[in-house]
């Protein structure tokens, strides 16, 4: 294989060196292109251009592979827990004993946020959507870090992530109870991460909720599922904001932005949303699909939960939740029949050339909506839940960016179409 390109332009053969990633994919690197030839690439929304090299997750989407650290997501889905997983995103491998102590140490004592953030939560309407209330309280909550606002320093970086990953959930668990008109509950030190969660979600301040280890498994998996997926948009964009070197609280709060998107993260509650919609309409999801293919006017039907930039096969996520699904709900005692219009679906849409040809497959949020239901997640805490699942995720980019030596800020190029130069014209004067 060539180790460079050769590009004519202008009469001009100009050399790209080609970069070769562990798993030998390849890119032509165009860092001199603009100066040896005054021309940028183009590549709208980015489908074929790398932001940066990273050793954090591998993605082979023909193949449907994932990697976290080179570890399958099948094994980790098998024998890790989320904290764990968390802690081999961010610090580049699993935790020795006296490690895992450390991180799990450090995410009680910083599960509690500062009893002053409560007054920023009696500002939001109790119709606010979880995910505003996230990413602005995420920002509210750096304000109370001073060391933040100081130079990035490794050791203080262990604390400070340490923190981020544990408030996330009391935030979106204050969040939910604050849409809902309920008391705050706060965490305990004796619950672990996922089981705190869901004791800050569901207890009430005179009962414990009484987690079934069915529903702390499978909320454990579907966080550890979401922990990272390389540069994603809401990935993108916090690495897009730590390269300004803003804090990493800042970055995580615009990636809640980024995620929220029905078209990334919404997704989840999309699903939902479209599979009730199939449901109320008595359509056994054969009509619905019809109503895709046809694309419907601007706004055009799509099959949530189906398709992905870079899978073009089964997301291997999806794999392992539609999997856990029948187990869960079996364990729950529960039959809900979204899930068997969502199969239908799922069968139906892998036997139809429009979206074989178009390789669309379900992705991770086809089936983790039904998980979360099942569960008693409400529907506008499903992105939430994503969003606590991805941020060890965000915190290893951040990282990357930060400790880059040679990391500039980020800063794509355009071609401009507007308007040629003219000139001001008095106001009396205008048409
Ligand atoms: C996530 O990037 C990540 O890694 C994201 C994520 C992560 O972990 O961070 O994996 C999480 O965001 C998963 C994706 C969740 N979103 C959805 O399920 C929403 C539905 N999916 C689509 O909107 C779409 O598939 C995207 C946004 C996921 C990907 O869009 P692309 O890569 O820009 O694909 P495209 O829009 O160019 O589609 C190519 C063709 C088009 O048809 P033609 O115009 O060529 O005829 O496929 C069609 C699209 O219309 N198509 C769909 C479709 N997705 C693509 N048609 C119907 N239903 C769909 N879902």
């Amino acid at each position: 294989m060539s180790d460079t390109a050769k590009l004519e332009l202008d009469g001009r053969t100009l050399e790209l060196p080609v970069i070769v990633g562990t798993e030998g994919e390849r890119a032509l690197d165009i860092r001199e292109l603009r100066n040896q030839t005054g021309c940028i690439s183009y590549d709208e929304s980015y489908g074929n251009t790398g932001s940066c090299q990273s050793a954090i997750t591998f993605i082979d989407g023909d193949k449907g592979i994932l990697r976290f650290r080179g570890i399958p997501i099948e094994e980790l889905a098998e024998y890790s827990s989320f904290v764990e997983t968390a802690y081999l995103i961010i610090y580049g491998h699993l935790p020795a004993q006296v490690q895992r102590q450390r991180f799990s140490a450090l995410l009680t004592e910083y599960q509690t946020i500062h009893e002053d953030m409560k007054f920023h939560f009696e500002g939001f309407p109790s119709s606010a959507h979880p995910m505003a209330i996230l990413s602005a309280m995420i920002n509210a909550a750096s304000c109370f870090i001073p060391e933040l606002t100081r130079n990035y320093d490794p050791v203080a970086f262990e604390r400070i992530a340490a923190r981020l990953i544990s408030q996330v959930r009391t935030l979106a668990a204050y969040a939910y109870r604050k849409s809902h008109g309920l008391p705050s509950i706060y965490p305990k030190r004796k619950y672990a991460y996922t089981q705190n969660f869901l004791h800050m979600m569901f207890s009430s301040p005179d009962e414990d909720y009484e987690i079934h280890p069915a529903v702390l498994k499978a909320l454990d998996l579907i966080f550890l599922l979401h922990a990272d997926h390389e540069q994603n948009c809401s990935t993108s964009t916090v690495r897009m904001v730590a390269s300004s070197r803003a804090n990493l609280f800042a970055s995580a709060a615009a990636g809640v932005c980024a995620l929220w998107g029905p078209l990334h993260g919404g997704a989840n509650q999309a699903v939902i949303e479209m599979l009730k919609e199939i449901q109320e309409t008595g359509d056994d999801g054969s009509r619905f699909l019809e109503k895709v293919k046809r694309k419907d006017g601007e706004h055009r039907a799509k099959l949530m939960g189906f398709g992905h930039r870079v899978y073009k096969s089964y997301d291997p996520r999806a794999r392992i939740i539609k999997a856990r699904c029948d187990e869960v709900l079996e364990q729950l005692g529960v039959h809900d029949p979204l899930v068997d219009i969502a199969k239908k679906l799922e069968e139906t849409a892998l036997r139809d050339p429009y979206f074989l040809e178009r390789k669309l497959y379900p992705n991770v949020d086809f089936y983790s909506g039904l998980i979360m239901q099942a569960i008693g997640i409400p529907l506008d805490m499903f992105t939430v839940i994503f969003a606590i699942g991805r941020m060890p995720g965000w915190i290893a980019n951040y990282k990357e960016v930060i400790e880059d030596p040679g990391g500039r800020i980020y800063r794509p190029r355009q071609i401009y179409q507007g308007r040629a130069l003219n000139h001001y014209t008095p106001s009396d004067i205008r048409c």
